[in-house]
């Protein structure tokens, strides 16, 4: 028997739309396969909701995405510079509807998986030694506390300019993304490694506790931890040492960035941003590529993934998301490639013909 889904599709900017729309096209092949019925519904969100509402979240697109029972993004922003969004004051530029809907969806926990495709290897800027070794590795970002959302001013203090920003973790935040990571490193290779600055940082210090803490709950999982800048070195130096990296908003933003790039395509990463109960908006890890939009040059994989991760996580559908996913795999075995990912002997294809290429196989 089907199953009734309502999911909300955020386009947003750039090739937002040309990615998106491959994707609905791959889970409508799910719907016709396994007999499910998704209704859509669009929201505006970045810059083109700038343009139309002044400004890149409104409170009735918030509410859409509330309702439903997932929501696909493509991407959003622009570039500084040439768009006038980025004359406007930061909260009301592209990425604060970023962080509105992150923080108005409960979003507090950020799958951002970073692996190594074997037939994608040679784009791995690593030592031949370490793309031979591979890596599949899972960051779990904390994304609705920290740096991001703590008080932040720009003042004068004696004559001097003075800006401030706040990082502020209380203990339930920190034990809800641990436990998230725990879960996580459950279904993987079962070993977190908490990141953290605790040689410096309270906010580590009480980050260390909670997260140790939990793993008292978990001891089929094997936890250690690293301080940060030893983490950013690990991670070129042999990343196949990860599974599952826990860590608070700003380092998770950064390292985040870095794992994805020692794939060598980020055009391929998918990531979820998920809140309590089965709620989530995913998205692909790449931003909103707006030097080549329009032109059906995207590579469409990442939001196709994330579409996957969807299915997984927010309506329980596994052997849907695995049919997802092993149609990706065929398809880049069969050597087809977008511009991003091309190299010598493959065929390259366009956007919208990798979205048919996938739909083809499932
Ligand atoms: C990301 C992005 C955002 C972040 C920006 C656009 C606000 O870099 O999703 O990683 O820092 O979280
Ligand atoms: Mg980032």
């Amino acid at each position: 028997m089907g199953e009734r889904k309502k999911i909300v599709t955020i386009p947003g900017d750039g090739i937002g739309p040309e990615i998106v729309r491959e994707a609905r096209k791959v889970l409508d092949k799910v719907c016709e396969k396994y007999g499910h019925t998704f209704h859509y519904e669009d929201i505006l969100m970045g810059g083109c909701s700038i343009d139309a509402y002044g400004v890149p979240l409104t409170e009735e697109a918030l509410a859409t995405a509330k309702a439903a029972d997932a929501v696909l993004l493509g991407a959003v922003g622009g570039i500084v510079g040439r768009d006038s969004w980025y004359e406007l004051p930061p909260n009301l530029r592209p990425e604060a509807g970023l962080l509105a809907i992150r923080k108005g969806l409960g979003l507090f926990a950020n799958l951002r998986p970073a692996k190594l495709y074997s037939e994608l290897k040679e784009a791995c800027p690593l030592r031949e030694a370490s793309a031979d070794a591979g890596f599949d590795l899972v960051v779990v970002r904390e994304l609705t506390g920290g740096l991001y959302f703590g008080d932040r001013k720009t003042e004068e203090v004696d004559g001097v300019l003075t800006a401030t920003d706040t990082l502020v973790y209380n203990e339930n935040e920190i034990r809800r993304i641990a436990v998230k990571a725990f879960e996580t490193a459950r279904k993987r290779r079962k070993k977190v490694t908490s990141v953290d600055k605790a040689n410096v940082l309270d906010s580590s210090r009480l980050w260390r506790k909670v997260t140790a803490e939990v793993a008292k709950d978990y001891p089929d999982v094997e936890l250690s931890d690293m301080l940060v800048d030893n983490c950013a070195m690990q991670l070129v130096k042999d990343p196949s040492q990860f599974d599952v990296i826990l860590t608070e908003n700003m380092f998770g933003d950064i390292l985040s960035d870095e794992a994805s790039m020692i794939t060598g395509s980020i055009g391929m990463l998918p990531s979820a941003s998920l809140a309590e109960g089965s709620f989530g908006l995913y998205e692909p890890s790449h931003g909103a590529a707006p030097d080549i939009a329009g032109k059906n040059l995207a590579n469409p994989l990442a939001t196709i993934l994330s579409a996957a991760m969807l299915l997984r996580y927010s309506f329980d559908m596994d052997a849907e998301a695995d049919a997802v996913e092993a149609a990706v795999a065929q398809v880049l075995k069969e050597g087809y490639r977008t511009g991003d990912i091309f190299s010598e002997g493959c065929t390259k294809v366009s956007c919208s013909e990798m979205g048919d290429l996938v739909c083809e196989r499932i």
